[in-house]
């Protein structure tokens, strides 16, 4: 049936809608709802690793084969240095630009390298907001046990500690440099509510959070003394020998050459997995999250963590076919917006956590009370009209601009039309496990934001992404800069490499695969 006329039933069934008892789980039920229909419990999209720091454990097969695949890097590489540096920043997205601004601001010469340009990252379109306790009916604490809670208890109690503590002072760094957070009438700063959290924290710049704080953060780093080298992708990094992190391997996109990058100390900085497209989902993710930084450091030697369990964000957009897997704010609910199924009915506790969210979603349309499009495709509806009828004429184009003009590209008028949404892929719970200070478990090699893991534990809470990003991004920077004050520049050698493909003949991994593949498959090429 036409779109259009499947939309009729949201309108007509508003008012029954608002007197609906919503389903109300124990902790028991809502583990077996995951168990049934979450994508994380899927046993055929799994398989064992074959070798490697992480050998034998179980991760997504399109994980699994970039960790096994080859370094792009010929053994015979010539390793004189094109750059030195103190700290190489590998990744121009949140995390990196805070590295580099903190680690510059410890006196260090630092070297930013990214693949793409400056601030294309997923940070730029993260929309929700950035989680900070600052009222005074928050406290850290209360943000901790969310946190936890949201997790499934498998957060590092540690990172989750120092994220927790640091927000307010990360949330002043961010204003200082001119972010320009939501104010409430008064000038005060407004704090959301998002899933999952038992209290309003979200700093928000309407529905584009990310890209306010990333045009701050670019702007600082190109005020500052930082070399920039933009399309250089990172491919490969270089140890002394004896598994210290002495550089990187840079891939120039224009010519494909390779340059080396000798530097005291690297941080990785290149964010998520979703343009692998785990188990086939579209995903809300930038076009370069290819998990680089996971691949690089497997090879190093770094141990991953929690690398079984991703995050299906509830609402990705499924209609029109433009939009497939586009991320439709959590905001949205946050400000009351119900998601419905074919019937008209509510059929979840829409700030419920994101995986209970998703699999309630994917049970809907599994038992046959799912939308479907003309070109097959299944989803849920999110009444995103229901914010005008309640908060007045206007409150969708003042609270998400971003999320309109989205839609409206396409004709379509969300203050006027419901729009159709499934899970899509959004984010990787865990990554290359860090301590305390952002280091892994390889001597020099820093990794800050979603490339790292263990604080999220196995789902993410809306808003602690950023957080991670900056608290995380400035430890690194710190870390990694006070450190080369007291030490020489290591030697550069692709040992790690020679001894990674050894393993690889050991356990007759001849895949072909050649890791990070940079670009998702359909990528074009020029
Ligand atoms: O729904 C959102 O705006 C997403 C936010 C997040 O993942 O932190």
């Amino acid at each position: 049936m036409d779109i259009h006329l499947l939309q009729q039933i949201v309108h007509k069934t508003r008012d029954a809608r608002r007197t609906q008892t919503l389903p109300k789980y124990s902790p028991a039920e809502r583990d077996t709802l995951i168990k049934k229909y979450h994508p994380d419990f899927r046993e055929n999209a799994y398989r064992s690793i074959k070798f490697g720091p992480n050998k034998g454990e179980l991760t997504v097969r399109e994980l699994a084969t970039l960790l096994e695949g080859d370094s792009p890097v010929p053994a015979d590489l010539d390793l004189t240095p094109a750059h030195t540096a103190d700290v190489l920043v590998v990744g121009g997205g949140g995390a990196g630009c805070a590295a580099a601004l903190h680690a510059y601001a410890q006196g260090a010469k630092v070297f930013l390298a990214t693949k793409l340009r400056l601030g294309d990252s997923n940070t730029v379109m993260a929309q929700g907001g950035i989680q900070v306790a600052i009222t005074n009916e928050d406290s850290p604490i209360q943000h901790f046990l969310d946190t936890l809670k949201g997790g499934h208890m498998k957060n590092d109690h540690q990172l989750l500690k120092v994220m927790v503590e640091e927000g307010p002072s990360v949330a002043r760094w961010l204003l200082g440099l001119g972010v320009l957070f939501d104010r409430d009438a008064d000038g005060n700063l407004h704090v959301k509510k998002g899933g999952g959290s038992s209290k309003p924290r979200l700093l928000t710049c309407s529905d584009y959070t990310g890209l306010e704080i990333m045009r701050v953060l670019k702007d600082e780093v190109l005020n500052q003394k930082i070399q920039l080298m933009e399309f250089s992708a990172a491919v490969e990094l270089l140890s002394d020998g004896n598994g210290v992190c002495t550089g990187a391997v840079l891939q120039d996109l224009d010519n494909k050459r390779f340059m080396v990058v000798a530097a005291k100390t690297v941080i990785l900085a290149t964010g998520g997995i979703g343009r692998l497209h785990i188990q086939g989902f579209p995903t809300s993710n930038h076009y370069g999250a290819t998990g680089d930084g996971l691949a690089m450091a497997y090879r190093m030697g770094a141990k991953l963590l929690q690398i079984d369990t991703f995050q299906y964000h509830p609402s990705g957009a499924v209609y029109p076919e433009q939009l497939i897997g586009a991320l439709v704010t959590e905001g949205i609910r946050s400000e009351g917006g119900h998601l419905v199924n074919a019937k008209g009915e509510r059929f979840v506790n829409e700030l419920d956590t994101r995986d209970v969210v998703s699999s309630s979603i994917i049970r809907e349309c599994e038992e046959g009370r799912g939308i479907r499009t003309m070109s097959g495709r299944i989803g849920v509806w999110l009444d995103t009209p229901l914010l005008e009828v309640e908060q007045g004429p206007g409150t969708l184009d003042k609270h998400f601009p971003a999320m309109v003009r989205q839609y409206k590209r396409y004709g379509i008028d969300i203050a006027q039309d419901p729009v159709l949404i499934y899970p899509t892929l959004h984010y990787q719970n865990g990554g290359v496990q860090i301590n305390v200070d952002s280091e892994s478990g390889v001597r020099n090699l820093f990794v800050a934001g979603e490339t790292s893991g263990g604080l999220h534990g196995r789902n993410r809470l809306m808003g602690n992404s950023l957080l991670d990003l900056m608290v995380f991004g400035k430890r690194a920077g710190i870390t990694a800069a006070t450190r080369t004050t007291s030490m020489k520049q290591g030697k550069l050698t692709l040992e790690h490499v020679k001894r990674f493909r050894e393993e690889a003949r050991k356990h007759g991994v001849s895949s072909g695969i050649v890791s990070p593949m940079l670009f998702p498959a359909y990528a074009r090429k020029e």
